[in-house]
């Protein structure tokens, strides 16, 4: 099993949609690798006003996007007999927060591999009434530590992680499985021509034809630059090697 579709839930959709159709992630799209839908929260208002969000009970700054308005959107998707189903491709629901588990290229593998169908539910406002969240969310995700004004950008460098892992969209594997951050490293420094850069060289190893040896200086260079730029990934690094 693999992601075939991500539905966005918004009042902003174009945000998303403009911020996903360029450079690969537009042409997995052109190409069917990845079906991307909108849905208008404020198309499911009924008031006269169209209004999606209200104030507080017990006060409080900010307005709160209603859980019923937010329920007819989802419902328009889904439905509580699927989310309550045990059927392996059921869609499931992911509302961006500040609240929610954090981004990882490790976690954005695994949903890859374990979903057909996403819906992210994009807050806006203050937050959203913790009804709909008891109800319909199955997971909240945050992109790290710091608040931004809605869960549109969150979602599309969500997306953006989770599209180039599916099989096919990057057309070398080899690269995706070379990845900063795939294995708990980071990358080797790279280097393309010219060979001289402001009387800068490129490491003659590079140059020598000899790929064990290229291989075996990227793999060092991986592990001194963790090291010195990311020591918490180092020693998850060196933990994980003693273990296998
Ligand atoms: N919405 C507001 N801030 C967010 C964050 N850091 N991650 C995901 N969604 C958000």
């Amino acid at each position: 099993m693999a992601l075939k579709k991500i539905t966005y839930l918004s009042l902003f959709p174009g945000m998303i949609d403009q911020g996903l159709s360029h450079s690969l992630v537009g042409k997995a799209r052109q190409a069917g690798s990845v079906e991307l839908k909108f849905v208008q929260i404020r198309d499911f208002a009924t008031d006269k006003h169209k209004s999606v969000d209200d104030t507080p009970y017990g006060g409080g700054a900010g307005m709160l996007l209603r859980a019923d308005v937010l329920f007819q959107a989802w419902s328009s998707v889904t439905s509580l007999e699927e989310k309550n189903s045990e059927s392996p491709s059921r869609p499931y629901t992911i509302l961006l927060s500040p609240q929610g588990k954090t981004l990882t290229q490790g976690l954005a593998r695994d949903w890859v591999h374990r979903f057909e169908h996403l819906i992210f539910v994009c807050g806006h406002y203050e937050g959203v009434d913790e009804r709909f969240i008891d109800a319909c969310v199955d997971e909240e995700l945050s992109i790290g530590d710091y608040v931004l004004t809605g869960g549109e950008f969150a979602a599309v460098v969500a997306s953006d992680v989770l599209i180039r892992l599916i099989p096919g969209v990057v057309g070398n594997t080899e690269s995706v499985s070379k990845d900063s951050l795939e294995g708990d490293l980071l990358k080797a420094p790279q280097f393309t021509r010219p060979a001289d850069f402001l009387g800068r060289k490129v490491p003659d190893v590079l140059l020598s034809g000899n790929h064990a040896k290229i291989e075996a200086w990227r793999k060092e260079e991986s592990e001194r630059r963790t090291r010195a730029k990311r020591p918490d990934l180092f020693a998850r690094y060196e933990s994980g090697k003693k273990l296998s």
